[in-house]
């Protein structure tokens, strides 16, 4: 049987990735280039800034991703990209070089959506089978879903407010950190002991909603009122007791999705289930299901995932036409 080979570019926020996956499951090549120097002096991705380095270097990427993978954009059967959700301006970049690459090439064209991707970024540890639950943490998102089918996403719940790496991002720059800080807080968190109590957002209630706005409050409050009055605290303390707090809540409210719904698999995936506090205690405490979480290299943004699930709709028939536009605030369907 001929060989499938399908082409995916991400560019919903600050990484330009284009990626080469074959037969639906082998990544042959996963170009990242990443903006992130061009943002830490603003303390955060800039949509503008963000968008004009996409269309600096979308082409490059395609043409080195073909490259890497040892094939010619005649040997492609798709090209999948990122639709949403994202910034607009980014997301359109990616969008315009698939559908110009698919026109030209006269290849369908998947969208796929970003979250779906971080999700599908586990395909790469095993193929995964259904029912199963995700908890998805990334800068933008913090939900849990349930997927009973291939391609098939339902959130349960989801937060309030801000989203886990947002908040992380956030408190590190309270602490001067530089930003994206989730992965310097962690570093931080293994040196020092929970000794600052911050509070669990609605742990005790029975719903599956987060919320993290109230905790990134009361550490700014702490910080503030500590610098006010001329105290030290101490950096690695203020990083474990905000990990360990963070951690709290996300391990309870899986737990009570697991209790509800009938899965033998537990995916983590986004940029935060790099997070090795978050590793550690799921080992430690989630025991009747599997847990898959994918590889580090495949938990930030990177084509890769969006490849691996644009696998998936290829199967599926799910085709755009030339005319798909870009959906910033793309959602899964909530559970009825
Ligand atoms: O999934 P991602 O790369 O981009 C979005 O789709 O948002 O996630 C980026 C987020 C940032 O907020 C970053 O601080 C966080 O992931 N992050 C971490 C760690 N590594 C990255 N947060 C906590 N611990 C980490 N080790
Ligand atoms: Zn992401």
């Amino acid at each position: 049987m001929k060989d499938r080979y399908i082409l995916a570019i991400e560019s919903s926020c600050d990484e330009t990735s284009v990626a080469v996956l074959k037969n639906d499951k082998e990544l042959l090549s996963n170009i990242i280039a990443s903006q992130v120097e061009s943002h830490k002096r603003f303390g955060g991705v800039v949509p503008e800034v963000a968008s004009r380095h996409h269309v600096e270097v979308v082409t490059l990427c395609i043409e080195d991703a073909l490259k890497e993978a040892g094939i010619v954009a005649q040997d492609l059967d798709a090209v999948a990209v990122t639709y949403g959700p994202g910034l607009v301006g980014a997301l359109l970049v990616g969008m315009s070089a698939a559908k110009a690459f698919a026109w030209a090439q006269g290849l369908p064209l998947i969208p796929v959506n970003h979250m779906a991707g971080h999700l599908m970024a586990a395909r790469e540890v095993k193929e995964l089978t259904y029912p199963l639950m995700a908890l998805l943490v990334s800068g933008g998102h913090t939900e849990l879903v349930y997927v009973p089918a291939a391609g098939v996403y339902q959130i349960i719940g989801e937060t309030r407010d801000d989203a886990v790496g947002e908040a992380y991002d956030k408190v590190g720059r309270v602490m001067g950190l530089t930003y994206p800080a989730g992965r310097e807080i962690d570093q931080l968190a293994h040196q020092g002991q929970d000794v600052y109590d911050f509070p669990r957002a609605m742990i005790k209630d029975d719903n599956l909603e987060f919320s993290f706005s109230g905790l990134k409050s009361a550490f700014i409050n702490l910080h503030h009122n500590a610098q006010q009055k001329g105290e030290e605290l101490v950096l690695e303390d203020l990083c474990a007791s905000f990990q360990a707090a963070v951690m709290d809540i996300l391990l309870v409210k899986t737990k009570k999705a697991l209790e509800k719904y009938s899965v033998e698999t537990l995916v983590v995936a986004g940029g935060v289930a790099a997070n090795q506090g978050l590793r550690e205690r799921l080992a430690e405490e989630i025991r009747d299901v599997e847990v898959i979480i994918p590889p580090l290299r495949l938990c930030g943004d990177n084509a890769g995932m969006i490849a691996l699930a644009a696998a998936i709709e290829y199967e599926k028939g799910n085709f755009a036409s030339l005319d798909l536009n870009a959906k910033p605030s793309l959602v899964f369907e909530a559970m009825e």
